[in-house]
């Protein structure tokens, strides 16, 4: 990043790939930490790859000053290059040798959050993707693995706790109040899995015994004050080690397992060996800090991480193009944790929905725009601009399109083989797939895996029309599948995607119609699928259960979706029916001409009616129907976006969905506001759920019609409640109702509060995010910017209110006068004069800026251009404006 601050980024390129030119077997690191200065002695043993012709060796290194360099502990020549310390003059053969690398680092003034830094005093580490450059001189790629012994020395009072990956092996006392503890990871890995952590910390100590009868100690380390808040995580790891052992028979392979919490990270978590860094905000929660969304998320990235520990660490990425590898991969198995975890099938479809919900809003806009890029990118300026939700969700919906084409117990086999051929290997995708289907030669996949691939290679999301004809002559209702899919940056035009689409046939009375369910298997442009001994044209119930993560285009007609909503066996094409037929009242209302009026009709309204009252639906499954499809899902389907207005049919929307069913809303609200002792499992966070969806539904009625009785009863609710859940949602329900008690809740809140660095980020994201009423979203957010507990160096804090406000109140951000956009370009300088990662993140809020129509448009070229324009701009946020403008 900052070594390449100057002159045009490189660009590198997959195809580019060449094995390094020699091996690190073994790396013994001693630190002397110190804030200011630190010294890193780092000896490695290294030989040439006899595979490579001979070359010097070329290590990656940034902002770090260079003390001595020693081979066989003899002084050596060497050179600079581009940030490359370039060694020529080294032994001869293949034998390994000894070289000594003696630099010093400053972590105080590390903003970044890459490599050692400090964070409220203790020191962490971040190495992936090439964070370790920046703590001493490597080969810093994952395909170089070595084991590590790592020695840490400081003072005993400001950091008794040194802790690095794998198993302590020795500590004790030194002169001046310092210590010193050694630890030894027996695993070779690479370095992006090197951590170390010092400083003042306790931890919540768990001793576990496995299936096996191995004993392990399992450890989550916070600061004192944040102890209370450990026990969650705790039970998500013990559940998460215990799930991959019975599901996939993968075993811990360490004596300890730590966790340690940290206020300041950029990304989610960490899965560096042994020792996983977590933002606070996916370790740290009590019932009275935490809301149901927190709980769920702990326990799906604590598994996440843990989960890594095989995929990802035993078997690593041969180079960061195969980030999905890793990345796809355990996403995948977390989605089916967290599925396992929620355990009816009807809270395992609530799952699904949520985690598809996540990649029709972020992923498909992301596929469709300027930085649409393959699940295995072909190149990059900057990796860490490619920890995406491509290669993230879409990666995870490709393995488990994979898994619905061999089956759940063919892919425990395909996992098994690529782990026997792979253990201890850093390897590709390819590598996974070929194992997947050779453990399952007369799979579809097996069949089609060269044209199932292109799921890695081809960018964007594929579009499947179908189209049905019954003949009532023949009995036979054929259904036609045509696939295409648009052209990205770079790939004009597409080859067929390997398809799998889940489906069966109702009939109009929404009985399903035996012997109709299969998997159809696309593969080439048009597939044909008939039907015999059909009476009457069915209702065709498609992709069931999101089977592949195409658009899907269909000419079904309301009635239809209407069947689907009240009757399909699919939990997941349920709820989907009743986002289309809301998505298309949506578009109607958009697309009229002059005010906007009342989007919905009565058969809609009767229908979402009748799911709010059905009485064998659980309650989350309700919530997520009677929640319209977001603004920016609204805007993908349109060619000319214009935000002001879709905000304003949605409002409408919502508006209706008060006022028809409020008599249903007050019912809801009494029959699911009690639900005792606080337990975030899935059953009663969907009744939480629904409450606060009819809170928010009955404080918006009261808003048009001044009745105080319900704002009254929600600012009640915030006061009494005993959980941070139904608090949370009692405040937003007064807050996104614009309610003047809203502000009194809000202020209350802060005093409650105030000391709770997790929830002063909800108070922030609440009111950034809160609708847009006559332009008061920005200077709402401008006044917070200046409050006394922001703090734009905190990521997590900068994103509650900057993020929250430019990728989740489009209205707000979207203004005539421009000003939302020159708040953006302002914000992405700022923030990118110090940490890039964060501030190429926020740069991605503008991504869709050519769809808007005038004068959002221009305004929004004029701010990405004066972002583009500024002299000294990181790779990072380079690399995102360019691609916008390109
Ligand atoms: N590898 C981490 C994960 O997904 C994410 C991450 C990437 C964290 C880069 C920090 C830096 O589990
Ligand atoms: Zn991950």
């Amino acid at each position: 990043m900052t070594a390449l601050r100057e002159g045009s980024p490189r660009i590198v390129r997959r195809e580019d790939y060449a094995p390094p030119a020699y091996w690190i077997d073994s790396v013994d690191l001693t630190f002397d930490l110190d804030p200011a200065k630190t010294r890193v002695l780092n000896r490695m043993r290294v030989r040439r790859n006899p595979d490579v012709p001979a070359q010097p060796l070329r290590l990656d290194g940034e902002e770090l000053n260079l003390a001595r360099v020693l081979v066989n502990g003899q002084g050596t020549s060497f050179k600079m290059d581009g940030g490359q310390l370039v060694l020529e003059a080294l032994p001869e053969g293949t034998e390994p040798f000894e070289l000594e690398i003696f630099t010093t680092c400053c972590p105080e003034k590390n903003t970044q959050l890459m490599g050692l830094y400090v964070s409220q005093g203790t020191f962490f580490t971040q190495c992936e993707a090439e964070g370790f450059r920046r703590i001493t001189y490597f080969l810093d790629r994952p395909d170089v693995m070595a084991t590590y012994t790592v020695t840490l020395r400081a003072d005993k009072a400001k950091y008794p706790v040194l802790l690095s990956n794998g198993n302590l092996v020795d500590s004790g006392d030194l002169d001046g109040g310092r210590h010193y503890a050694r630890w030894e990871d027996p695993h070779r890995k690479p370095c992006y899995l090197f951590a170390l952590v010092a400083g003042k910390l306790v931890c919540r100590s768990q001793p576990i015994i496995s299936r096996s009868g191995t004993e392990h100690l399992l450890q989550i380390y916070v600061r004192q004050a944040d102890l209370d808040k450990t026990e969650h995580a705790m039970q998500s790891l013990m559940a998460a080690i215990a799930w991959d052992e019975t599901r996939f028979g993968l075993p811990l392979d360490l004596q300890r397992f730590m966790i340690v919490a940290t206020s300041d990270f950029n990304m989610g978590a960490m899965e560096n060996k042994g020792l996983n860094i977590f933002n606070t905000k996916f370790v740290l929660a009590n019932p009275a800090t935490a809301t149901d969304t927190d709980y769920a998320n702990i326990e799906s990235v604590v598994a996440h991480e843990y989960f890594h520990n095989w995929t990802g660490n035993r078997v690593t990425c041969r180079d960061w193009f195969q980030l999905s590898l890793k990345e796809g991969l355990t996403v995948f198995r977390d989605q089916e944790f967290s599925q396992d975890m929620a355990g009816s099938p009807s809270a395992r479809a609530v799952k699904r929905i949520e985690d598809v919900r996540v990649l029709r809003t972020a992923q498909f806009p992301e596929d469709a725009g300027p930085m649409a890029h393959p699940v295995r990118p072909d190149q990059y300026a900057e990796i860490n601009n490619f920890y995406t939700v491509t290669v993230y969700e879409k990666g995870a919906e490709v393995v488990r399109m994979m898994q619905t084409l061999v089956g759940r117990e063919g892919f425990a086999r395909g996992l098994k083989l690529y782990f026997e051929r792979h253990d201890g290997q850093a390897v590709t995708c390819d590598d996974f797939a070929q194992a997947m289907a050779d453990a399952n030669p007369d799979s579809p996949l097996a069949q089609h895996l060269e044209a199932f691939k292109r799921w890695y290679a081809q960018a964007g999301t594929p579009r499947v029309r179908a189209q049905g004809q019954f003949d009532p002559e023949r009995g036979t209702y054929t259904l036609t599948l045509r696939q295409s899919c648009p052209p990205t940056p770079g790939q004009p035009t597409k080859a067929p995607f390997v398809i799998p689409v889940a489906m069966g046939l109702l009939d109009h009375q929404g009985h399903a119609l035996p012997g109709t369910e299969r998997l159809v298997v696309l593969h080439e442009p048009e597939t044909t699928v008939v039907f015999e001994g059909m009476d009457a044209a069915p209702v065709p119930s498609l992709l069931r259960g999101f089977s592949a993560p195409v658009i899907l285009e269909h000419d079904l007609s309301d009635d239809e979706l209407l069947v689907l909503l009240a009757h399909d066996t699919d939990p997941f094409n349920r709820w989907e029916a009743g986002q289309q037929l809301a998505l298309r009242r949506a578009l109607a209302a958009v697309r009229a001409a002059g005010p906007v009026h009342e989007p919905l009709d009565g058969a809609f309204l009767e229908a979402m009616r009748a799911v709010l009252r059905h009485p064998a639906l659980d309650a989350a499954f309700k919530e997520l129907v009677l929640t319209l499809p977001a603004e920016t899902y609204i805007a993908e389907q349109l060619d000319e976006v214009d935000p002001q207005r879709i905000h304003a049919v949605r409002e409408a929307m919502r508006r209706q969905l008060a006022h028809a069913l409020h008599d249903d809303w007050v019912w809801a609200y009494e029959q699911h506001k009690d639900n005792g002792a606080y337990r975030p499992d899935a059953f009663s966070a969907g009744r939480r759920a629904l409450t606060g969806l009819a809170l928010h539904m009955l404080c918006l009625a009261a808003r048009d019609n001044g009745n105080p009785v319900w704002p009254g009863k929600t600012y009640q609710r915030f006061k009494d409640a005993t959980n941070m859940t139904d608090r949370y949602q009692a405040l937003s329900a007064l807050v996104t109702a614009g309610h003047e008690l809203g502000q009194r809740a809000l202020a209350q809140f802060h005093d409650r509060f105030h000391a709770e660095e997790l929830v002063l980020d909800k108070w922030f994201a609440l009111q950034a995010g809160a609708p847009d009423r006559d332009g008061d979203a920005l200077p709402r957010v401008q006044a917070l910017l200046q409050h006394p507990d922001f703090n734009l160096r905190n990521p997590n804090r900068a994103r509650s209110l900057i993020s929250t406000f430019c990728h989740a109140n489009p209205a707000g951000l979207h203004r005539a006068d421009g000003a939302g956009y020159a708040f953006w370009r302002d914000r992405v300088l700022e923030i990118d004069a110090f940490n890039p990662q964060v501030a190429a993140r926020l740069a991605r809020a503008l991504d869709r800026w050519r769809k808007l129509a005038e004068p959002y448009r221009s305004a929004a070229r004029a701010a990405i251009e004066a972002v583009a324009a500024h002299e000294g701009l990181s790779t990072d946020v380079r690399e995102v404006v360019s691609r916008a403008l390109a």
